[in-house]
């Protein structure tokens, strides 16, 4: 369990080598999940830090990740983005699976938009759809505040009643209709994988009022509110999940979806910056 004056070391320690680094000051963070990492094309004044060169940031192994920390500027506005984020069921601990945002608390942002890729348990989602999170279910077995509470980052006992900001994801809505983008919205469950869920897992989370499932978001989305940060969150439904088609699923097919909708997931994003 990590001590209180050890972790706000670290800490401490990650925030001055960055402002060596980077000399301005991001007002909102996004994490870019699978699929996603051409929004890193767009961000101006770019500087980039790869995560094995910052103190102690966990390293990225999933292929497909990048493993940076990209700072710049997109629409006019000041971000840093995670280009590859550390998942849970790679082995990391849930404290290094959410150590990106406490790094983003410090570095002072008030914002943080999360994406991922997912698969689709609503039967009228279909792959390809982008779906605004409006809340969560923690099936992943943990809690990533569990332990010693550094009271300097956040309360206790943090309230999840707003877990994704409801001002934003109704802003996000209209900004999508202007684009002529048609979000669904639901509620993401988290599961820790990495194998799939069975068919009768999928029925489960649906009877329990889960859309979506995937294997990551929550823990960052509990570590940011705790912060005092809001949360945007979208996810890619990259397929169906077990049992709802009559298909087996692949990750090819996770890969290939995410791709195919890169370019509307990137332009979401984008305007979403804005709002
Ligand atoms: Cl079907 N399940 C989980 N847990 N994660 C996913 C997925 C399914 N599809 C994409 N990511």
């Amino acid at each position: 369990m990590i001590k209180e004056a050890e972790y706000s070391t670290k800490l401490a320690e990650v925030r001055s080598y960055l402002n060596e680094k980077v000399n301005i000051q991001p007002e909102l963070g996004i994490i870019l999940g699978s699929g996603l990492g051409g929004f890193a094309d767009l961000i101006e004044e770019k500087i980039a830090i790869p995560y094995r060169e910052i103190p102690h940031f966990p390293v990225s192994t999933v292929e497909g990740h990048k493993g940076e920390l990209v700072f710049g500027k997109v629409m006019g506005k000041y971000i840093v983005a995670m280009q590859g984020r550390f998942h849970y069921y790679e082995g990391y601990s849930m404290q290094e699976v959410t150590f990106p945002i406490r790094v983003m608390q410090v570095l002072g942002l008030n914002g943080l938009i999360v994406t991922n890729a997912a698969g689709g348990i609503n039967a009228s989602y279909r792959p390809g759809d982008l779906v605004l999170i409006k809340d969560h279910i923690n099936f992943m077995g943990e809690n990533p505040l569990r332990g010693e509470n550094i009271s300097s980052l956040g309360p206790r006992f943090p309230d999840l009643s707003e877990g994704y900001d409801l001002e934003w994801r109704q802003k996000a809505l209209s900004v999508a209709q202007e684009i002529g983008i048609h979000p669904q919205e639901g509620i993401y469950a988290a599961m820790s994988g990495p194998s799939y869920e069975t068919p009768a897992e999928i029925r489960f989370l649906r009877t329990v009022g889960a859309d979506l499932v995937g294997m990551s978001t929550v823990p960052e989305v509990i570590i940011a509110n705790q912060g005092g940060m809001r949360v945007l969150g979208i996810s890619c439904v990259t397929n169906m999940a077990a049992g709802i088609l009559p298909q087996r699923l692949s990750h090819a097919e996770v890969m290939e979806t995410a791709e195919r909708i890169e370019k509307q997931f990137i332009r979401f994003v984008q305007a979403l910056v804005r709002v």
